[in-house]
């Protein structure tokens, strides 16, 4: 009896074990596919400025890994859980974040801007959102700005960026307020002619690549993307999203 206990003891174990390397062996990426140019599916293949800046960077330091499609909420909290080992989409660094996981250097340096309907007159700068229907994502930098420097009449709190749109087209809110690279591609390319971006950039965002607290992957991604931004890798792909050099 006390034998067959013992088996069972060890057979647990080596299941355990076993279960453990097969997830070590596996990185798990998250990333929200809802950004665009950053992140966002073309007949359901997930590319982008980040999709293509972390596969190059995978590629360098030999990293196995595989994608992991979520909603933006979902993503600190996911980190913080260690269910996902980095995550790339267009995450600003901020001093919050900081103290629950860890960020690679800055890669982007973005803002905050306004969207509003193409023949809307009297929404030109922040303040003008004061008694508005506004529409941001939820749990981002956007969100934290909107409920610290405006008092708008009603804040809708979406997780999906693609929503955001659907609201302002339909007239469900006044304006969109949120980073600028998705509201500029957004009014250059579906939303033409019926959106424009107003106002100035509010707020430096510098975008970073998010880890786990004392990841070991950090310093390796870390490395890969400073030499990319020596080697000209990440001109090239800054180029082929945005059309232009970096500064
Ligand atoms: N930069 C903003 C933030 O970090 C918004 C990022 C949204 N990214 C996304 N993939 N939906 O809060």
């Amino acid at each position: 009896m006390k034998k067959m206990l013992r088996r069972m003891v060890v057979l647990a174990m080596v299941v355990f074990m076993a279960g453990g390397a097969a997830q070590a062996a596996e990185t798990v990426v998250g990333v929200d596919a809802n950004f665009m140019p950053f992140e966002f599916k073309v007949d359901g293949k997930l590319t982008g400025f980040d999709v293509d800046l972390f596969e190059a960077i995978a590629k360098e330091i030999g990293l196995d890994f595989k994608w992991q499609t979520m909603d933006f909420n979902g993503i600190i909290p996911g980190l913080q859980s260690k269910s996902i080992d980095a995550a790339i989409a267009g995450i600003t660094i901020k001093s919050e974040r900081e103290k629950v996981v860890d960020f690679s250097h800055p890669y982007y340096d973005s803002g905050l801007i306004i969207l509003v309907a193409a023949d809307n007159e009297d929404i030109k700068v922040l303040e003008d959102l004061k008694g508005k229907r506004v529409a941001t994502k939820l749990a981002t930098t956007s969100e934290d700005y909107l409920k610290k420097n405006v008092d708008t009449k009603e804040l809708k709190l979406l997780p999906n960026t693609d929503n955001l749109f659907m609201e302002l087209m339909t007239g469900g809110v006044d304006a969109v307020f949120f980073d600028s690279p998705p509201l500029l591609y957004f009014a250059k390319n579906q939303g033409k002619g019926k959106v424009k971006t107003v106002g100035p950039l509010y707020q430096g965002q510098p975008y970073g690549i998010a880890f786990p607290e004392g990841s070991p992957l950090r310093e390796k991604v870390n490395i890969a993307l400073l030499k990319f931004m020596e080697d000209g890798t990440y001109d090239k792909l800054y180029e082929k999203w945005f059309g232009a050099s970096p500064k």
